[in-house]
């Protein structure tokens, strides 16, 4: 065993190196952004709303119902003034619902949402979103207020889908930028069709969710 003193400290130059390079943290390019979704975790899916009289409450559970179609991913639904920091960088995906107030999101919503973002400095990267909303009007502003929440999520860097359709009959196929519900006179509160949208985002949500976490 003449040999072991020679070779010893080369041996221990060796574990050296490679318990060093270990413990160095692989750095990102600004090409590879590591996902945010929490890979491995059950997956969640918060539905956050603001429902004054229950319209959009009950599109609300229609969402989470459809979440709940998804094996595996868990719903969670909340009026959004009572989320939490908590609650929002636990969830992968979010699924805003409001009303429509003057064509636009109703300015309490839109307070919360805003502060969930500047003032709790919650991390939206890579979480999946969607939008729903209620409207009294025939073309009262629904799809504007939609359009302007998924804008908001866009805006702090999540990915958005909405709800998906076919037609056995034809055979077409298309998806739409959300969910929405009349609920005016014309056409009072909210019927089984609106609610099988909420359904259908919901779903679509889950979905994605699910295949961003399989990993
Ligand atoms: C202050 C206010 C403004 C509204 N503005 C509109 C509007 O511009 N367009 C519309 O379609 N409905 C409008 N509505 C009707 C609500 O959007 C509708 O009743 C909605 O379904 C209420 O939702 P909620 O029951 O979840 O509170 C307005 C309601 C209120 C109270």
């Amino acid at each position: 065993m003449r040999t072991l003193p020679v070779y010893t400290p080369m041996v221990t130059l060796i574990l050296l190196a490679v318990a060093l390079t270990a413990s160095v943290p692989l750095s990102f390019g600004a090409e590879a952004v590591p996902p945010k979704v929490r890979a491995g975790a059950s997956p969640r899916v918060l539905v956050a709303y603001y429902s004054l009289t229950g319209n959009t409450e009950k599109m609300a559970r229609g969402v989470a119902e459809g979440i709940r179609r998804v094996p595996g991913v868990t719903a969670i639904v909340k009026q959004a003034g009572e989320v939490t920091k908590q609650d929002l960088e636990a969830a992968d995906g979010i699924i805003l619902g409001c009303p429509t107030y003057y064509a636009n999101i109703p300015g309490k919503m839109k307070v919360v949402i805003d502060d969930w973002s500047w003032k709790m400095k919650v991390d939206f990267t890579d979480k999946v979103g969607g939008a729903f909303s209620t409207g009294g009007g025939q073309v009262g502003g629904k799809e504007h207020v939609v359009i302007s929440l998924l804008l908001f999520l866009l805006s702090n860097r999540m990915a958005v889908v909405g709800p998906l359709y076919g037609n056995d009959k034809t055979g077409s196929e298309w998806g739409e930028p959300g969910s929405a519900a009349m609920t005016g006179p014309l056409d009072p509160g909210v019927s089984e069709q609106e609610l099988d949208s909420a359904r259908r985002l919901g779903e679509r949500v889950a979905g994605f969710v699910k295949k961003l976490t399989a990993r």
